[in-house]
């Protein structure tokens, strides 16, 4: 957090005059004009730059010859009027003009020292704005608003009550003294005259205390000891703001307790706190009408992020809607893959990998939208459950139904033996049955005799085969249901992806999403695919969703082409890919020690 200066703590220091030479006969005469006019008095015998520096200087030069510049910040006494100073008085003039002189002088300083503190308080509140306006984490911002308008306050507690209709609830606290230890969030104030917060929330007004324990009876609000009585400490001031939005409407209370001389260190003696003063409580006001803007920037800022997922949310659910089976994957790897980040911190084999808020954020929306480019692969391949559609498996079945009329023609005209032909048929047609369905393992036989159908049976009237040479190829397909087109159809989902995420405007802490999906099908041996990159070119976020996606398309309720499978058994592919080098061997091992999937409710 950057440091922000304490401006309140430092009120316009005291302005010193001093006379040189101490011996001057005018010496009195400067101390009395310089106490009339609140200066302090102090003498000097030497002009030297640190004293002109630090204070004003009434230079006696009536019995000199020197002709150096004393400059701006003095007077000089002196018959030589040509010096350049603030003003020059002729010795046969100083009872007449010093006091109006050093009086003139004094309060330039002083306008000068109220400029300055003005610009001190201007730049700070724009610190504190800008500081605040960075934060989109909402405790991390409460913890902000506190610590530096106690900072710049110097006061040595702080509360921050946030409006929820009637009521005022509480929502953090700070104290350089004492640690809260009591259950004090969330706890529910009415907004009303009996308490302080409630009477500064419904008046809309500043209530600044000097001692809370001396609050006169008149008074409609009482304060809340039980914080004092249950941890020793001893409020004395108090200082209560609200948090208004640009129309005025009170968003929450800040609170200020104890000022004391230095912000930040613990006090040790309650008799040191002060009272805030004017200052303190017209800076509170604007500190306080920052943070409301900054917690108004929040919600706006949650609004626009719900809003935001509430969208990707209905956009995911639809695509996954064309493929019921694959329903809530997108939801569950995003879930794995944060927790998975979230297991890295701090475990010892990712020494120096931290994954921050942004990060984590990053990670999430890559992950939930990472097969968002399935809505570009045709239904009927994205759902294609065995190696033939079924119009095709049709097909062949309409061809073997003309085969076997064909025999009981031949039968009838010719007399051939039907019997044997028509169980044969039979036995055909099963094996292209069988070899149509992935999870059949068939053999070297298998596949002769799928070659040997085509020869056997031709369809008199074109010659032509009950199966083709192409349609032969397809059932021979050695792992899942898709040939090779239909399996690059498929992997270019994740182009699709890039594609549709990279035209979205992502702020700057998300801009990696789109390469994090990217990279959601790449090994680390180059093995992966679309752009075959290798370990050092994928991006550790996206390893751990890679890690993610296999698991759960492994272990997910039955696809069309694959029963789902048990944890112990996926955990090993998982384990077998990363001995071959294509997954993150410490992931996955990690994956498995911790047993993310129970953070989705799987056992
Ligand atoms: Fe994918
Ligand atoms: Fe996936």
């Amino acid at each position: 957090m950057k440091p922000i200066k304490n401006i309140a703590a430092s009120d316009i220091p005291n302005i010193e005059v001093a006379v040189v030479p101490s011996t001057s006969r005018w010496a009195s005469a400067v101390k009395d004009a310089a106490e009339q006019c609140g200066a302090v008095f102090v003498a000097f015998d030497e002009v030297t730059p640190a004293t002109l520096a630090e204070r004003l200087v009434v230079l006696d030069l009536s019995k000199s010859v020197s002709a150096s510049s004393p400059g701006p910040r003095a007077i000089s006494i002196s018959a030589n009027q040509s010096l350049d100073c603030f003003d020059v008085i002729h010795p046969n003039e100083v009872q007449f003009r010093l006091k109006r002189s050093l009086s003139n002088l004094i309060e330039m300083e002083k306008l000068k020292a109220r400029v300055a503190q003005e610009q001190a308080t201007v730049s700070t509140l724009n610190d504190i704005g800008l500081t605040l306006s960075a934060i989109t984490e909402r405790t991390e911002l409460l913890d902000a608003i506190l610590t530096h308008s106690r900072q710049v306050l110097s006061a040595d507690g702080g509360t921050i009550y946030l409006r929820d209709g009637d009521e005022l609830i509480f929502e953090a606290a700070q104290n350089d003294s004492v640690e809260i230890t009591m259950q004090i969030e969330h706890v529910r104030l009415p907004i009303e005259d009996s308490s302080l917060a409630g009477f500064v929330a419904g008046r809309n007004t500043i209530l600044n205390i000097d001692d809370i324990y001396n609050i006169p009876e008149a008074m409609p609000y009482r304060p809340n000891f039980t914080f004092d009585k249950a941890s020793g400490y001893r409020t004395r001031s108090m200082l209560l703001v609200p948090m208004t939005d640009r129309a005025n409407k009170v968003l929450g209370v800040l609170a200020f307790v104890n000022r004391k001389p230095s912000p930040g260190v613990p006090l040790i003696d309650f008799s040191l706190c002060q009272p805030f003063s004017k200052q303190s409580s017209d800076l509170a006001r604007s500190i306080a009408s920052q943070a409301a803007v900054a917690l108004e920037n929040y919600r706006l800022y949650q609004n626009i992020r719900n809003l935001f997922d509430s969208f990707i949310t209905a956009a995911v659910t639809v695509i996954e809607s064309r493929d019921p089976s694959t329903a809530g994957h997108s939801q569950r790897v995003s879930d794995l893959t944060v927790a998975l980040a979230k297991e890295c911190d701090g475990s010892p084999e990712f020494e120096g990998i931290k994954f921050s808020g942004d990060q984590l954020e990053e990670l999430r929306y890559a992950s939930i939208l990472h097969d968002f480019g399935k809505v570009g692969v045709r239904e009927e391949v994205l759902l294609k459950a065995n190696k033939l559609h079924p119009w095709e498996l049709e097909r062949v079945e309409w061809r073997f139904r003309l085969a076997a009329i064909q025999a009981e023609l031949e039968h009838l005209r010719r007399g051939t033996p039907l019997d044997e032909r028509m169980s044969q048929l039979e036995r055909d047609l099963n094996l292209v049955r069988q070899m149509n369905t992935p999870r059949y393992r068939f053999t070297e036989r298998d596949v002769e005799a799928l070659a040997a159908i085509s020869g056997r049976w031709l369809l008199s009237e074109k010659g032509e085969p009950v199966i083709e040479q192409a349609e032969i190829q397809r059932l021979c397909i050695p792992y899942g249901s898709l040939d090779h087109d239909e399996r690059l159809e498929i992997q270019r989902h994740v182009e699709h992806t890039y594609q549709f995420l990279k035209v979205i405007p992502w702020t700057s802490n998300l801009k990696n999403v789109p390469h994090l999906a990217y990279a959601h099908h790449e090994k680390l041996d180059g093995s992966g695919y679309p752009r075959g990159l290798v370990n050092s070119e994928i991006p550790f976020g996206a390893k751990l969703m890679t890690i993610s996606d296999i698991f759960d398309a492994l272990t997910a309720g039955d696809r069309p082409y694959k029963a789902s499978m048990p944890i112990a058994k996926a955990v090993s592919i998982l384990r077998e890919e990363a001995e071959m080098g294509r997954l993150d061997r410490d992931a996955v091992e990690l994956f498995v020690a911790k047993k993310v999937w129970t953070s989705i409710g799987m056992v």
